[in-house]
């Protein structure tokens, strides 16, 4: 008789902290997580925002805490993940999701404030938090990292430029920690979002003739919503992920190879 086959989906026992958790991509990956089995650790500058969000995880069942985090901070960074790492003595997956545009328009025209922003807040504060939760996973020999990256970090872009350089650079903080962690079977990866409906990108879905042209380049004919985003993350930081690392998973209904040849 074969032994029972457990579900390779579930985060049971499993410690995650997710930056960003207020809102958006960041909410619906910690309500996965949560439904999945793990514990989580919401964070964001919005303190009671994030303990609304732990509120209604426990409601259903979950285990949570909210935790506030500015990761324009580097100091409040470690001070924030030491906490973290204090409330179940451990954190077994990152999901470092938090992230925005201080730049928009050509590269030329930036700000020296407004580069060094962008590099703050989507990677300089990821690889902070890195070091704060890498040296527990090394120990247990289990851990599993995230970053959400975008592909923008994928393909040229004009306005997002910056911003672009930045995701890119997330995408390959991915791979030289799935190389420098491996052997620890400390894995990382990251994902990269098309467009999703959320605050950050409602400018671009609330205006129609915007939201037409872009879904006319996603097979799929419509944008993201938040849940889209969640599945594959919960995925990627799960046993049934065990061998992937230092991949960039891209979720964005095939609009990268949606640009067929028009015959
Ligand atoms: N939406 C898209 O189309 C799209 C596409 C590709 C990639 N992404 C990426 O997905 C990630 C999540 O974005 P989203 O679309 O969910 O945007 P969103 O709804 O605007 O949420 C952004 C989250 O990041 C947090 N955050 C921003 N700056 C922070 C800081 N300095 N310190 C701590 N938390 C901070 C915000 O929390 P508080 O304001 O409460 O602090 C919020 O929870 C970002 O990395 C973004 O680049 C989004």
């Amino acid at each position: 008789m074969s032994a029972a086959i457990g579900d390779p989906f579930r985060l049971d026992g499993k410690v995650a902290l997710v930056t960003g958790a207020s809102r958006g991509i960041g909410r619906a990956v910690a309500r996965r997580l949560s439904a999945q089995g793990a514990k989580t650790i919401l964070c964001s500058r919005d303190l009671d925002a994030c303990e609304s969000v732990s509120a209604e995880l426990r409601g259903a069942g979950g285990e949570s805490h909210a935790l506030r985090i500015d990761l324009a901070d580097l100091d409040g960074v470690g001070e924030a993940a030491r906490a973290a790492l204090s409330l179940w003595g451990r954190i077994d997956v990152l999901v470092a999701n938090a992230g925005g545009v201080a730049h928009l328009g050509p590269m030329a025209g930036v700000s020296s404030a407004a580069f060094d922003a962008t590099f703050q807040v989507n990677l300089k504060s990821y690889l902070w938090l890195c070091r704060q939760v890498l040296p527990g996973m090394v120990e247990r020999r289990d851990g599993a990292l995230l970053f959400i990256g975008s592909i923008s970090g994928l393909a040229g872009e004009r306005g997002l430029g910056v911003y672009a350089l930045a995701k890119a650079a997330e995408m390959q903080l991915a791979r030289n920690i799935a190389v420098e962690y491996g052997r620890h079977n400390v894995r990382a990866n990251a994902l990269a979002p098309g467009l999703v409906r959320t605050e950050m990108t409602r400018p671009l879905w609330s205006n129609d003739d915007k939201l037409r042209q872009v879904v006319s380049g996603y097979p799929l004919g419509r944008i993201a919503e938040p849940e889209d985003i969640a599945g594959a993350a919960a995925f990627l930081v799960s046993p049934a992920a065990a061998f992937i690392t230092g991949q960039t998973l891209v979720v964005d209904g095939g609009g990268l190879i949606g640009r067929g040849t028009p015959v």
